[in-house]
């Protein structure tokens, strides 16, 4: 029924057996019929050693045993990857709270850092990382029904943060371990890494970015003011998809790994992939109703705001410092986010979207749902569990997630002293260091 919004309950009791930590407590959660969720940065290291050294990146123990603190679950402000305990424990939490959802948006970064100068990455292990994320999606969900839709992340590649223009191997290798995905890898991900999956039968499209060709940090780059440089030939076809969306009244998610700015303000593309990029998100704004990375595993928002004299598009993101009063909040055309991650560099945390699957706002976000593991605890208590964090709705009164809502609250970070202001600087490390 088009213009509807149907509604079923989750039953979630049970799964916050100790509440005591969280002051928050929903026994269930009403939420529509469709739904996402994205988990990103998983990293799992297959090498982690519990009751290891940190300073070895938990490969291995010291012979001061004082040192050996690495945790069954993981290590909080360490290098350390992902241990199989903490990955086996959010994908069952999924599998077994969120079977209806439609697809998973991954921003990248499956495989383990290359930090252990002792224990350097083999290329045949950076596949074995893609491969094993690819088994772990096909061991714990029902892939004829749901997309699991990833992205290249900056240690997802044979040498860390760098990719050369395609075609090349790494795109042919994962084009075959991907393919149980079923994702629409055309000559565009040959050549590009990049590739547009749309969901339910057309009615809107996720449009998967390689960020390795805008990424500062990729040596092997050209600045895309180069012509038929891979980012400037990435921007092209962005530019012709977002069009193509607008002409077609088809709105548009676009995921990637690397956001265009940190936390900091840190421009973190080439300058003019960097100036480009923003005036074509904000350009588009209007067909663009989700922008999801990763990377930093902080969860924090990033607007994009137009100059109407100009015809020109800024962009800001918020960290912990409040610079609120001296930026215009007025002209937010688009809103960023980061979602924090598995990997324990704060709290292990995945995110739940819920969308209106509405005829004329199909795609357009309503809420989500922040789940996160208290690391401590779950290594205190030798069980991780999986608890909401927060729910925007409720922390941030929205009734939506588009420009407009955020712009109002936007409004109430103006003030210091807000309510809504501190739930933000307390998220952004998944409430903890
Ligand atoms: C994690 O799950 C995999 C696949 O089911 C299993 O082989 C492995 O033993 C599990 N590891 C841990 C530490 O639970
Ligand atoms: C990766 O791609 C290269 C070039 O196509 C090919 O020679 C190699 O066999 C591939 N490796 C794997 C593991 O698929
Ligand atoms: C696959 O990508 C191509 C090129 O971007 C696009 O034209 C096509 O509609 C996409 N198909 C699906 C099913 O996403
Ligand atoms: C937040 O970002 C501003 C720049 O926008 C920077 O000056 C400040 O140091 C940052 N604060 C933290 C805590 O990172
Ligand atoms: C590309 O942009 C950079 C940074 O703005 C600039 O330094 C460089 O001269 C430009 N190159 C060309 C060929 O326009
Ligand atoms: C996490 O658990 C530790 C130890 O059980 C506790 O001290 C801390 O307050 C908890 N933090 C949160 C955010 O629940």
């Amino acid at each position: 029924m088009q213009g509807q919004v149907f509604f079923k309950y989750l039953i979630l009791s049970g799964l916050f057996l100790d509440s005591k930590n969280i002051g928050l407590r929903y026994d269930r959660i009403i939420y529509k019929e469709y739904s996402l969720f994205f988990i990103i940065n998983l990293h799992v290291d297959p090498y982690y050693l519990e009751s290891s050294d940190p300073t070895s990146f938990c490969h291995r123990y010291s012979p001061n045993p004082i040192l050996n603190i690495a945790g069954k679950f993981g290590i909080l402000s360490t290098p350390c990857d992902t241990p199989y305990p903490l990955t086996n424990a959010t994908f069952e939490f999924m599998r077994s709270n969120f079977k209806d959802i439609d697809f998973i948006i991954y921003t990248g970064d499956a495989v383990r850092h290359d930090r252990d100068k002792l224990f350097k990455r083999t290329e045949d292990q950076v596949l074995d990382g893609h491969r094993r994320v690819v088994e772990y999606i096909q061991q714990y969900f029902d892939l004829s029904k749901i997309k699991f839709m990833p992205s290249l992340g900056n240690n997802d590649e044979f040498a860390h943060n760098q990719l050369p223009k395609g075609p090349n191997d790494l795109f042919s290798n994962l084009s075959q371990i991907w393919a149980p995905l079923n994702l629409n890898l055309t000559t565009h991900f040959l050549n590009g890494g990049y590739y547009r999956q749309d969901i339910h039968s057309n009615k809107f499209s996720v449009l998967n970015l390689n960020s390795m060709y805008f990424y500062k940090k990729n040596k092997l780059l050209e600045d895309c003011n180069i012509t038929d440089s891979a980012g400037a030939l990435q921007l092209e076809w962005l530019e012709r998809e977002l069009k193509n969306a607008r002409q077609e009244k088809r709105m548009v998610y676009i995921s990637q790994h690397v956001p265009p700015m940190d936390d900091t303000n840190v421009e973190l593309y080439s300058p003019s992939c960097f100036y480009s990029y923003v005036q074509l998100i904000g350009k588009y704004s209007d067909v663009i109703c989700g922008h999801f990375t990763g990377h930093t595993d902080k969860d924090t928002l990033a607007f994009v705001t137009a100059d109407k004299e100009k015809d020109k598009y800024s962009i800001f993101a918020l960290n912990e410092t409040h610079i609120l009063s001296t930026i215009a909040t007025n002209n937010v055309v688009l809103t960023l986010t980061n979602a924090p991650s598995v990997k324990p560099t704060h709290n292990p945390a995945i995110r739940l979207y819920e969308y209106s699957t509405t005829y004329r706002n199909f795609g357009v976000l309503k809420d989500y749902i922040q789940y996160f593991v208290n690391l401590t605890e779950a290594n205190e208590i030798g069980e991780a569990i999986w608890r909401v964090e927060y729910i925007a709705s409720r922390t941030y009164g929205m009734n939506s997630l588009g420009a407009r809502d955020w712009a109002m609250v936007l409004k109430e970070f103006e003030s210091p002293d807000s309510e809504t202001w501190r739930s933000y600087v307390k998220h952004i490390t998944v409430s903890g260091p």
